[in-house]
C-alpha cells in the first residue's frame, strides 16, 4: 500500500528514486509522484496511472537536481487516483515537500484547524495536512526539519510512513513511522529510504530496521534515529539475504509467471536448515520456552487473503498431527468479536508481507489479552514478526506480483514444520513418524516441478474461457481452502465472479447455481489417504454435471474413477493427503494467469490492489 522512496547521495538522485519506485510499483500503482531539489528550490512532478506516466512527464521536462529526492507510488485513500491528489504534497511556501503511506485519522480535524489559519489546500489527501504542518513547525522549530517531524507525529493519529525534504538543507531527508513500514539502506557517502529493501537493493544490502514511533535523520554520511522526543532510539542493522537479481522479471513478461515457475525453489529453501542432525526441528527466533509450548490448549490462525487460505489449511494438519483444537479467522474480524485468549493460547499469524494491518492489529489485540503470538512471515524484520513471540520465515524471496503464489506454497510447508514442532515439543509422535513427513516434504519440490512440467494443456483449457462469465470450484477437506484459493486467484487476476464451496455444501443452495455449460472445477482428494471423501466428491461431480455443469476435474495421476465425469481431467502427483495442497494449487495458479493474460489483463498489477495491504 504505496510505496515510499528516499535518496540522499552523490548519485543523479532522480533516476535513484525512479528507478526505486519501479521495485516498488507493486506496492500501489494508481499514482506515483518525486520531489527533487534543483538549486536550492523544491521541484516537484505527479502523475495519475501508473509509473510509466510520471517517467513520460520527466523526460517532457529534464530537470537539474541536487543530491536529494524522495519519491511515492501510490494506492488511493483519500481522494480520487489524480495528478493533484498524487504525492508528493508540499505546504503554501513550497519548502517542504511530504509523501505518506498509511492513514491519517485526524486529518479533518486538522485541515480545518489549518484553514482556519489561512491554509490553502490543493488536494483531497490527508497527506496534505502533514505538509502543512511541517510547513508551520520548520518555522516553530528553528527550521530544523526532523524537529517539525517530531513535532508533528505526536500531533498525528493513525498509521504513517512520513518522509520530507525541504529546500534549507540539500543534504538532508527526514522520515517517521507508525504503524507503516519503513527501512533504511546504508550505503558507502549515500544513503536511503524506502518502504521495502527491495527500492536499494541495487545499491546496498545493508539495511537499517526502523521501531514503532521513530524519526530517522538521513544524511550523505550518517543515519540518526530517535523517538518522537528527540531521544537517540535503538534500531536493528541487518544485512538482505537476497540480490537484485531476484526481484528483477529474468527473462519473464511478468513477475507472478517467474514467480510460479520459482515454487519448487522455494519450498526447498523454506524446508532448508530446519532439521538438525539428531532430526529435530528448529525455529528461526522462538521466544517461547518449551514448558509454554507444552502449555498451551487452542491455536487460533489469523490471516488475510491467500494467508488465510494457508491457515485454513494448517488447521487440517496440526489437529491431526498434535490433537489442538485449531481455529482459523479473518484478521480483519477477529479483534471485534471479543475471542476468547488466554496465556494457553497460541495465535499463529501468517502474513507473507508482515505489514498487513488487518493481521497485525489482530496480534496486537491477541498479545494484549496475554496469549503466544507466533508469526509465519517472508519479509524479514518486518512489524508483524517484529511484534510476535516467536517468528518462523518462509524462504520464497521476493515476491513482486501482487497475486500471491510461491509465498502460499512455502506458507504450508512453514505450517506443516509448526505442526511438526509442536508433535515433537509435546512428544505427541515418535522422531521416525515426523522424519518420515519431513521426507515427503524434502520430496514436495520434484513433485512441484512435475506439475510445472504438465500445466500446458491447463493454459490452453484456460484462454478457451475467457469469455466465461463465472467459474466454480468445489473442494473437500485440504481440497475446500485449495478451490478458495483458485477462485480468490481468479477474481483478483482475471476480474471474474469466481466462488468457492466447500462439494458437500452444494447440495444446500448453490448448485441452483449450476446451469448448462457452467465451468466448475473440483478438486478431488486422493484415494489413498481419505478415500470416503474421494467417493463422496465424485458424487458431487456427477450431480453437476447431470445438470449441465462442464466438469474440470483436477485429480491424482491415475485416478480412472473420475475420467468418465471429468469434461476436462488435470493431473497432478499423488502425494499423502494433508501435503495436497501443495500440488493442487499450481494448476489453479496457473489457470488464473492464463486465464487473466488472455483477457489483456496485467497479472502483476491488477486493479484496485496492492500487495501489502497497511491500512485496515
Ligand atoms: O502480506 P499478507 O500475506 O498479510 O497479505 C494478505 C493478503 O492481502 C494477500 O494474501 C492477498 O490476498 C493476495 N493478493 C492474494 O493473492
Amino acid at each position: 500500500m504505496c510505496g515510499i522512496v528516499g535518496y540522499v547521495g552523490p548519485q543523479p538522485a532522480l533516476e535513484v528514486v525512479v528507478d526505486g519506485l519501479k521495485r516498488l510499483e507493486y506496492r500501489g500503482y494508481d499514482s506515483a509522484g518525486v520531489a527533487v531539489l534543483a538549486d536550492g528550490r523544491m521541484d516537484t512532478e505527479k502523475r495519475a496511472g501508473k509509473l510509466a506516466n510520471l517517467k513520460a512527464a520527466l523526460a517532457e521536462t529534464p530537470r537539474s537536481a541536487d543530491g536529494i529526492g524522495i519519491g511515492h507510488t501510490r494506492w488511493a485513500t483519500h481522494g480520487a487516483p489524480t495528478d493533484v491528489n498524487a504525492h508528493p504534497h508540499v505546504d503554501n511556501d513550497n519548502r517542504v515537500a511530504v509523501i505518506h503511506n498509511g492513514i491519517i485519522e485526524n486529518f479533518a480535524s486538522l485541515r480545518l484547524e489549518l484553514e482556519e489559519r489561512g491554509c490553502k489546500f490543493t488536494s483531497e489527501t490527508d497527506t496534505e495536512v502533514a505538509a502543512h504542518l511541517l510547513g508551520e513547525e520548520l518555522k516553530r522549530q528553528g527550521e530544523d526539519l526532523a524537529a517539525a517531524m517530531r513535532a508533528v507525529c505526536r500531533r498525528l493519529e493513525g498509521a504513517f510512513t512520513l518522509v520530507a525534504m525541504y529546500a534549507g538543507d540539500p543534504d538532508l531527508v527526514v522520515a517517521a513511522r507508525r504503524n507503516s513500514p519503513l527501512v533504511v539502506g546504508r550505503g558507502d557517502g549515500e544513503n536511503f529510504l524506502a518502504s521495502d529493501v527491495a527500492a536499494f537493493i541495487a545499491h546496498t544490502r545493508d539495511a537499517v530496521e526502523l521501531g514503532q514511533d521513530q524519526v530517522v535523520e538521513l544524511r550523505r554520511d550518517s543515519v540518526a534515529v530517535t523517538d518522537y522526543d528527540g531521544n537517540p532510539a535503538p534500531v536493528r542493522e541487518y544485512h538482505v539475504d537476497w540480490d537484485a537479481s531476484a526481484a528483477e522479471k529474468g527473462g519473464y513478461d511478468y513477475f507472478m509467471l517467474k514467480e510460479i515457475v520459482e515454487q519448487p525453489q522455494a519450498v526447498a529453501d523454506t524446508l532448508l536448515g530446519r532439521v538438525g542432525v539428531d532430526g529435530t526441528l528448529t525455529l528461526d527466533e522462538m521466544r517461547l520456552a518449551p514448558s509454554e509450548l507444552r502449555d498451551i490448549e487452542k491455536i487460533v490462525i489469523i490471516a488475510c487473503g491467500t494467508s488465510y487460505h494457508a491457515g485454513l489449511i494448517a488447521k487440517y494438519a496440526i489437529e491431526h498431527w498434535c490433537r489442538i483444537p485449531c481455529e482459523v479467522e479473518v484478521a480483519s474480524e477477529f479483534r471485534y468479536r471479543d475471542p476468547i485468549l488466554n496465556r494457553q493460547t497460541m495465535v499463529i499469524a501468517i502474513s507473507q508481507s508482515g505489514e498487513s494491518m488487518d493481521t497485525l492489529m489482530a496480534v496486537r489485540y491477541a498479545r494484549e489479552q496475554r496469549a503466544r503470538v507466533l508469526a509465519i512471515c517472508n519479509v524479514n524484520g518486518s512489524t508483524i514478526p517484529r511484534e510476535s513471540d516467536g517468528v518462523l520465515y518462509t524462504h520464497a524471496g521476493p515476491e513482486v506480483g501482487v497475486a500471491a503464489t510461491k509465498t502460499f506454497l512455502t506458507q504450508l510447508v512453514a505450517c506443516y514444520l509448526v505442526g511438526l514442532y509442536l508433535a515433537q515439543m509435546r512428544n505427541l509422535k515418535f522422531g521416525d513418524e515426523i522424519n518420515a513427513v519431513i521426507e515427503q516434504l524434502a520430496n514436495m519440490p520434484q513433485q512441484v516441478e512435475k506439475v510445472l512440467g504438465t500445466v500446458a494443456p491447463v493454459r490452453e483449457l484456460a484462454r478457451s474461457l475467457a469469455d466465461s462469465e463465472t467459474v466454480l470450484f468445489l473442494g473437500r477437506h485440504v481440497g475446500y481452502p485449495v478451490a478458495l484459493e483458485g477462485a480468490l486467484k481468479l477474481k483478483e487476476l482475471a476480474y471474474m465472479h469466481a466462488e468457492a464451496f466447500a462439494a458437500g455444501e452444494l447440495k444446500h443452495g448453490p448448485i441452483a447455481l449450476i446451469e448448462d455449460g457452467l465451468p466448475v472445477v473440483v478438486v478431488v482428494p486422493s484415494r489413498e489417504g481419505r478415500g470416503v471423501l474421494h467417493d463422496k466428491i465424485v458424487s458431487n461431480i456427477q450431480e453437476i454435471r447431470a445438470r449441465g455443469a462442464r466438469t474440470i476435474v483436477i485429480a491424482e495421476e491415475g485416478d480412472e474413477t473420475v475420467r468418465p465425469f471429468a469434461d476436462e481431467l488435470i493431473g497432478i502427483p499423488a502425494v499423502p493427503t494433508l501435503l495436497q495442497p501443495v500440488v493442487a494449487t499450481v494448476p489453479l495458479q496457473v489457470f488464473a494467469c492464463e486465464l487473466a493474460l488472455a483477457k489483456g489483463n496485467d497479472v502483476d498489477q491488477p486493479r484496485n490492489l496492492a500487495k501489502s495491504v497497511t491500512v485496515e
